[in-house]
């Protein structure tokens, strides 16, 4: 005879103040606050590894936060929103977790801080603080359902491999889609849709661009190549490298500027162009014009100042192959103002697989931005990267799991 699934058993079920699902950096941040503030707590995870996105991130020492946080270094549907938790919990406020945890650290360009030897260094920091918590864990475990229980003082039931927990507060803190082939699933949203919550469709963020055909095929040869620029795609300009690569463009300006193509295209309905400056804190007319009787070709004066193979691919790409005496005025203005602002439309990005984060996630229309609880589903909370709240590259994106943990942690 075929047995009903139950996927809710009454009998056996565990009962827990909070249960917290994903135990990325949001949902053990918040495990820790709520188990040291005296609330019993469990953290649920399907991955059979802990913390793997704060293991590889910074290339293995974690940028754990930026000496310079604030709202503006976030894209949301509402860019206010970060400021409540930013500004109780901000990068200050975890700079001293880490000092007091003893983790040697060091500033490179920007505010960024890293690990001196490991991201491990943050990852048993924050399960140390767990333990000091008596945070329990059902890890791994894959979740079969979450439902309400109707009853005030247990309001959610969460049904998982490991067994059937319930809760008074429930904290979705599951992360977004990238680097599906480390643990990424769209389950934050579908809980969210389950009880009613918008989304915003997510989108990579922080991603490789891709190019058409035509621009790729001067450029892809040059893959390796990397030059110092100004890109802007209707936001901030990042001055920081471009690289180039066999599909299109990477590098950390790239990546902070693919979030704003990406955000602009949503919006927008349309592929808004990316303008690169490739020649950043130079007025390139006043250059060129300087140059205007030299019997030199235009790709040999831009490689005094540009990477060589670069230089004669663009002026190859835009037909501006002849001397510079040959030019006139007018013909040089066009170029300075293409050198300054080469406006590129990308064919798309490298997708999940190689983004750092998820644009779009739960609108936060939905939640109270002091305490990230849903504002129709009492005890319902959402935080970190599943919320619409996404970070620059530098630190940004922990230091709003940090943030939304501890204003989560406090409250649930
Ligand atoms: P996170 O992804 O950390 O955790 C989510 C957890 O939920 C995971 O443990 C996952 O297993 C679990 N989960 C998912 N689905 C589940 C399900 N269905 N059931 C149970 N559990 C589930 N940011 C930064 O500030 N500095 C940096 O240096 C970097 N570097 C970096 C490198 C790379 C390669 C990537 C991909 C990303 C970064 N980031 C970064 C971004 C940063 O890693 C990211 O924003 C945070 O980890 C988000 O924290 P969360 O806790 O929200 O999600």
């Amino acid at each position: 005879m075929k047995h009903a699934s139950k996927p809710f058993p009454q009998s056996g079920r565990r009962s827990f103040d909070v249960i917290v699902i994903g135990a990325g950096a949001a949902g053990m941040m918040c495990a820790a606050t709520a188990g040291l503030r005296g609330r019993s707590v469990l953290l649920v995870d399907h991955a059979t590894r802990l913390a793997e996105k704060i293991r590889i991130s910074g290339g293995g020492r974690c940028n754990f936060t930026n000496r310079r946080v604030s709202a503006d270094n976030y894209l949301s549907r509402n860019p206010h929103f970060s400021r409540s938790a930013l500004s109780r919990y901000g990068a200050r406020d975890f700079i001293e977790l880490v000092e007091h945890h003893g983790i040697a650290y060091h500033e490179r360009d920007w505010g960024q801080l890293f690990c001196d030897d490991s991201a491990q260094d943050i990852i048993d920091m924050l399960r140390a603080r767990c333990d000091d918590g008596g945070v329990e864990w059902a890890m791994p475990a894959t979740v079969e359902g979450v439902a309400r229980s109707g009853d005030e003082a247990e309001r959610f039931v969460v049904a998982t491999t490991q067994g059937s927990f319930s809760a008074h507060s429930l904290v979705i803190a599951s992360g977004g889609l990238a680097i599906p082939k480390i643990g990424a699933t769209p389950f934050g949203y579908r809980v969210a849709e389950q009880f009613g919550l918008p989304v915003v469709a997510p989108r990579p963020a922080l991603v490789p661009l891709t190019l058409p055909p035509e621009t790729l095929a001067l450029l892809a040869p040059l893959a390796g190549i990397s030059l110092e620029v100004g890109a802007q795609c209707r936001g901030p300009v990042f001055r920081e490298a471009a690289l180039v690569t066999h599909r299109g463009l990477s590098g950390p300006s790239i990546l902070q500027v693919s979030s704003y193509w990406q955000q602009q295209a949503y919006d927008a309905g349309d592929w808004a162009p990316v303008s690169l400056d490739l020649l950043p804190g130079v007025d390139a007319e006043d250059w060129l014009l300087a140059h205007a009787q030299d019997k030199t070709l235009l790709a040999n004066l831009l490689a005094e100042r540009l990477p060589r193979r670069f230089a004669h691919a663009w002026c190859e790409l835009h037909d501006w192959q002849r001397p510079l005496n040959q030019y006139r005025h007018a013909e040089l203005r066009t170029i300075a103002a293409a050198l300054s602002g080469w406006q590129l439309t990308p064919s798309g990005t490298q997708g999940y697989a190689k983004a750092e984060v998820t644009l779009g996630g739960v609108d936060t229309r939905a939640l109270s931005s002091k305490t990230l609880e849903a504002r129709e589903v009492p005890g319902l909370y959402f935080i970190g990267e599943v919320v619409d709240v996404t970070g620059h590259l530098g630190g940004y994106n922990f230091q709003w799991a940090w943030s939304s943990g501890v204003a989560c942690g406090l409250a649930a």
